[in-house]
């Protein structure tokens, strides 16, 4: 069975209604560690040592976030900058990574319908989530569309209900390995058929 390794990105927690739930669903799962890095480094010095055993002893790793500007906030990001270190993750020597799961978890306040070239955000999630693509691929990760769940501020409790319970689903899926062959044909991971809301 696969570990997943959530690295969760949140500035404003106490505040938050939909992370809350998501989290609230996921942190006690067998095998699943729920990373806080709000809570662990408020002042944003990053324990990389720590980090670096955390991701060598898990498979799936999972950029848990709101959507901040089109992003990250800014602590996943210090994570990235400060935790990828080259000849580690990345370069001649740089393996520590390869053949991990990677996906981005994001909710975003923009709907489905707004993040096209027709809409008012312009590009797709997928197109704004590229830097993420690309750190993953040249850590040699194997980059899964992202979950995500969209349109937050109109968000009901009872799609809110669903979208917890497929998360929690797509935990089990992503520890049992059962989820890479169709996934990589959908924008967002919750369209695989297995996760599709009823
Ligand atoms: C500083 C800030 C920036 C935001 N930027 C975006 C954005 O770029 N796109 C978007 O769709 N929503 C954006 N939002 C809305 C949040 O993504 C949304 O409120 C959040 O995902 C809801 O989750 P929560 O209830 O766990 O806080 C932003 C919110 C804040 C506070």
């Amino acid at each position: 069975m696969k570990k997943v390794l959530v690295l969760f990105s949140h500035p404003n927690y106490e505040k938050s209604r939909v992370n809350k739930v998501l989290i609230n669903h996921i942190k006690d799962i067998e095998n699943v560690t729920v990373h806080d890095l709000y809570e662990e480094y408020p002042d944003f010095h990053i324990d990389v040592k720590f980090e670096k055993e955390l991701l060598n002893t898990h498979d799936v790793i999972i950029w848990h976030h709101p959507f901040y500007w089109y992003s990250c906030p800014p602590l996943m990001k210090q994570w990235i900058d400060m935790v990828l270190e080259f000849n580690w993750a990345y370069g001649p020597e740089g393996k520590a990574l390869h053949n991990k799961i990677c996906l981005n978890a994001i909710t975003t306040g923009g709907s489905k319908e707004v993040y096209c070239s027709a809409g008012y955000n312009s590009f797709t999630v997928a197109q704004f989530l590229r830097p993420f693509e690309q750190t993953a691929n040249l850590c040699g990760m194997n980059y899964l569309p992202p979950f995500a769940v969209m349109g937050t501020h109109k968000l009901s409790d009872e799609k809110l209900e669903n979208y917890k319970l497929n998360y929690g689903k797509l935990i089990d899926l992503l520890k049992s390995d059962v989820l890479l062959n169709n996934v990589e044909k959908t924008s967002f991971i919750n369209d695989y058929p297995q996760l599709k809301n009823e």
